[in-house]
């Protein structure tokens, strides 16, 4: 048994399927080049059946991330495993992961079909994907509510097949640590091939246990961890990358494994992962809450003042959390930019960069200093302008104690029209949003709007983040600017964007689900 465990990413396919999470092919790609930074061994980098904007997505990550092994995900029916392999065919280590559920509750009521025809799919899916590809996961969805024999079986075949990783999902995030070890540990009795390939861990957090469940998967020899930068994923979401690569660091002398990740990357790719999906890092998360360093208490601050291991187990820089003292000025340049960003892992040039070096000229005469952390908000600001949405041209908004305030707007539609619109809302922000609906003719329905600061001080850059549901789809929209208001209306034009987008992909789902009943639309 190796003492190397394999940081299987899957921010891009799990993370991206939590709702509200509609994350453009430019910020899929800037994601996955970060996730190579961070020395992921394997990123998951979608479900290339589910829409031919997720294939897309799939398909130029593979073509242009270099390191990890790029997978896509692919349910045990030949048409998505063709797919699958279509789209990781251009990268250096192409990987097709396919699934069917072994639970009764699943076969009887979801898939309607027997065990005899599960095991059947398996044997095919497995052989299929192989035909295509070297590198083949299969995963059991549902395994720990399944019977632990039959899953066995189908184990076995899909080793016999030439499966080169298996996976063990907690799909329902339903398993307890030693249970979870327990039903690994049977089936290495039942399944002795299964010490020839790599036995992987995919493990929920409905009740808070992921991480642990992860863990306790690795102790009974599991080498391969599947998991989501800050912990993102379907309902509770997934096991926290940056939570168990630090338990493994943190503990190393006494766990006795490694992986190969860049730890001083973790905050960084944090906080694009937050910007660019909404999703908000809660204050005291481990590991990359803000106040995962911060110590309140006089008794602490005066620990940490005389020794930081009073009061420390980790250092703050080991997850980079010192990157921040590069700081430009009104007076720099191009050149100093294009150069700050490369420090920051982001090469931009040409026109992205004339407009990152004019939003920054319009940010650094407002602020005095640009710090990283302002860059990387206005970079990852500038990754969201997509072909078919909606711009907006300009607002007024006249906002009193007085009178109800008033707002205008005017925005060019995905097809290059003009369109603008006004009203009166409750609040300055209530007015510009519907404004914003009145002149797209659009019923959105605003179901989270938060506003925070990118950094410290009064002429902070301001970060507003909207999600909003159009005709039962939502979708999320983010914005930067030192203006709040302005954030606020960038963020709602960008949601409303997204969602309009999702409508247009649910509908294509919708008609190749026609074509098979059989097939669910998501896993
Ligand atoms: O949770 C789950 O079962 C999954 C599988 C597709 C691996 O995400
Ligand atoms: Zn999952």
């Amino acid at each position: 048994m190796n003492d190397r465990v394999i940081i299987f990413d899957t921010t891009l396919r799990d993370g991206e399927q939590s709702p509200g999470i509609s994350l453009n092919p430019g910020e899929k790609l800037e994601i996955a080049h970060q996730l190579a930074r961070l020395g992921v061994d394997v990123i998951e980098a979608g479900f290339p059946a589910a829409s031919p904007g997720d294939f897309e997505a799939v398909r130029t990550i593979a073509r242009e991330v270099h390191g990890p092994v790029i997978a896509g995900l692919a349910r045990a029916h030949a048409a998505d495993i063709e797919r699958a392999a279509d789209a990781v065919r251009e990268a250096e280590r192409p990987r097709v992961h396919t699934f069917i559920s072994t639970s009764d509750i699943h076969i009887e009521h979801q898939l309607q079909s027997t065990r005899e025809d599960v095991k059947g799919s398996a044997r095919a899916a497995v052989a299929h994907a192989r035909s295509l590809v070297d590198d083949v996961e299969f995963s059991p969805m549902d395994a720990t509510r399944a019977d632990v024999e039959f899953t066995a079986e189908v184990l076995q075949i899909a080793i016999d097949e030439g499966a080169t990783t298996i996976n063990i999902p907690d799909t329902v995030g339903y398993a307890m640590p030693e249970e979870y070890a327990r039903f690994l540990g049977r089936l290495y009795e039942l399944v002795p091939a299964l010490r020839d390939v790599v036995l992987s861990v995919h493990c929920h957090d409905d009740l808070g246990l992921a991480v642990a469940n992860s863990f306790a998967g690795v102790q009974a020899g599991a080498r391969q961890v599947e998991c989501a930068i800050n912990g993102i994923g379907e309902r509770a979401g997934n096991a926290s990358l940056e939570e168990i690569v630090m338990l493994l660091e943190t503990r190393k002398a006494d766990i006795g494994l490694s992986t190969g990740i860049a730890t001083r990357e973790i905050a960084r790719t944090s906080r694009m992962i937050s910007r660019l999906t909404g999703y908000a890092v809660q204050p005291n998360k481990a590991i990359v809450g803000r106040n995962a360093f911060a110590h309140e208490s006089g008794i602490h601050q005066d620990g940490v003042l005389k020794e930081r291991s009073t009061y420390e187990i980790m250092d703050a820089t080991t997850i980079g959390l010192d990157a921040n003292s590069l700081v430009l000025g009104k007076h720099s340049g191009r050149h100093a930019l294009r150069s700050a960003l490369l420090e920051l892992g982001f090469e931009v040039d040409g026109q992205a960069l004339n407009t990152a070096f004019k939003r920054f000229k319009e940010i650094a005469d407002k602020k005095k200093q640009v710090s990283a952390m302002d860059l990387e908000a206005l970079v990852t600001d500038e990754l969201r302008d997509e072909l078919r949405a909606y711009t907006l041209e300009w607002f007024d908004v006249e906002a009193s104690s007085r009178r109800p305030p008033h707002a205008t707007v005017q925005l060019t539609t995905p097809d290059g029209e003009t369109v603008r619109g006004d009203f009166t809302g409750d609040g300055p922000v209530d007015a510009i949003f519907r404004a914003i609906n009145s002149a797209t003719r659009r019923e959105a329905r605003l179901r989270e709007f938060r506003i925070d600061s990118v950094t410290g001080g009064p002429d902070a850059l301001g970060e507003a983040s909207v999600v909003l549901e159009v005709a039962g789809q939502s979708a999320g929209g983010q914005g930067v600017s030192t203006d709040i208001i302005e954030a606020a209306a960038l963020a709602y034009v960008r949601a409303l964007s997204n969602a309009e987008r999702r409508v247009a992909a649910a509908a294509d789902v919708a008609e190749t689900d026609n074509a098979d009943p059989q097939l669910t639309p998501t896993p």
